[in-house]
């Protein structure tokens, strides 16, 4: 019995001393902003100056890494520069001499926005400069494909989204040059100062700038702003004066060229080849407005017919008014007889 039980307790023991020899790892956390990557943890019996073995693992990546003494380990060089924005998680084991303990897990991160992980990485916004260009608010930066290394297989045209907000206004603006620099056209009134933020639309990527960038404008970049807004209203303006002038220049030349023009010509050039000529008889009418009186008629005649217009008297006798088209568009009312 006692032969049975020695060994037995042997192991019992083994196991137990196993188990709190070596513990592993504790608190394992992950920090990444801006490549920055470091993994964390804690470690409860320092005195056994254990060392750390770390296992990262994503879809594209399997690295190992041995004998850390340190708590923490910088990654950054493991996942910079990347191709496939992966999502990460690191394993840990603590050893002491021979002793190995268990497995402690972090969990997951990702710098793709599009990947399920718990922490979700960050990329800073690069540094701003604003500037008031004719009235206008101008952003300058680099564009982060050409600024960070890191990127550098990311992204291949270079192309960086963003948008730049004033209030609760979104302007989006692509940028695929080394510097982004691009007037905002915001309407502003007078203001103490300009604020805008900024923001990454990056398909993958998560550009984050918190907070507002400001700039107090000078005496001139008031003036300017000021002039690039009446400038055009007074263009606008003096366009619309001169739209009026010309209508009303137009209609009073239209109601002079009532009297017909030809009229004129021809009382004062009647040879003029362009003009339609006219047999006498009638040209004699046209000039004189007055109702022709034949020979034949007599003065009876003309009496009855101012005592009953146009009742009585035999309308064959009556003078006759034509339309005569004298030349384009001129119309002259004539009288002869029929
Ligand atoms: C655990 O690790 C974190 C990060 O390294 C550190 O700030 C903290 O002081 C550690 N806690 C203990 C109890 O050692
Ligand atoms: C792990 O974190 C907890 C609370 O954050 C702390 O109480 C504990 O001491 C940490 N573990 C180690 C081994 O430092
Ligand atoms: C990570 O540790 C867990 C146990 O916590 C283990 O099951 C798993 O196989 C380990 N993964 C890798 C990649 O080593
Ligand atoms: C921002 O302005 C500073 C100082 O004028 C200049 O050195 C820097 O190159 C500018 N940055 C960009 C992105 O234009």
């Amino acid at each position: 019995m006692l032969s049975f039980c020695g060994p037995l307790a042997v192991i019992v023991i083994l196991v137990a001393e196993v188990s709190t020899l070596v513990p592993p790892p504790e608190n394992v956390t992950v920090s990444c902003n801006n490549f920055q990557t470091v993994v964390y943890w804690n470690y409860s019996e320092q005195h056994q100056h254990p060392l750390f073995d770390l296992k990262i693992k994503g879809d594209y990546l399997f690295e190992e890494i041995s004998d850390i003494k340190q708590h923490h380990y910088d990654l950054s060089s493991l996942i910079w520069p990347a191709k496939e924005l992966d999502n990460y998680f690191v394993n840990l084991t603590a050893k002491v001499g021979t002793e190995i303990s268990t497995h402690q897990e972090s969990i997951k991160f990702t710098f793709n926005k599009f990947k399920t992980a718990p922490i979700k990485c960050k990329l800073d916004f690069p540094a701003v400069n604003l500037s008031l260009k004719d009235g206008d608010i101008e952003v300058e930066f680099h564009n982060p494909y050409h600024l960070y290394p890191e990127l550098k297989e990311v992204q291949n045209n270079k192309q960086f989204e963003y948008k730049v907000m004033h209030g609760n206004t979104p302007r989006p603006f692509k940028c695929t040059k080394t510097i982004c620099q691009e007037p905002t056209s915001f309407v502003f009134m007078k203001e103490e100062q300009y604020c805008v933020s900024l923001e990454g639309m990056d398909g993958r990527l998560d550009f984050q700038r918190t907070g507002q960038i400001c700039i107090s404008p000078t005496e001139d970049d008031d003036q300017m702003k000021i002039l690039s807004i009446i400038l055009p209203m007074i263009f606008f303006v003096l366009i619309i004066i001169l739209i009026r002038v010309i209508i009303i220049i137009c209609k009073k030349n239209v109601q002079n060229e009532h009297f017909p023009k030809t009229l004129v010509l021809i009382l004062t050039n009647p040879h003029d080849k362009n003009i339609m000529h006219l047999p006498q008889e009638i040209m004699s009418h046209i000039s004189s407005i007055e109702p022709a009186i034949s020979a034949s008629q007599s003065l009876l005649d003309i009496q009855e017919d101012e005592d009953s217009p146009g009742t009585g008297y035999d309308r064959g006798h009556a003078p006759l008014q034509m339309d005569l088209e004298m030349g384009p568009g001129d119309v002259v009312v004539g009288y002869g007889h029929a």
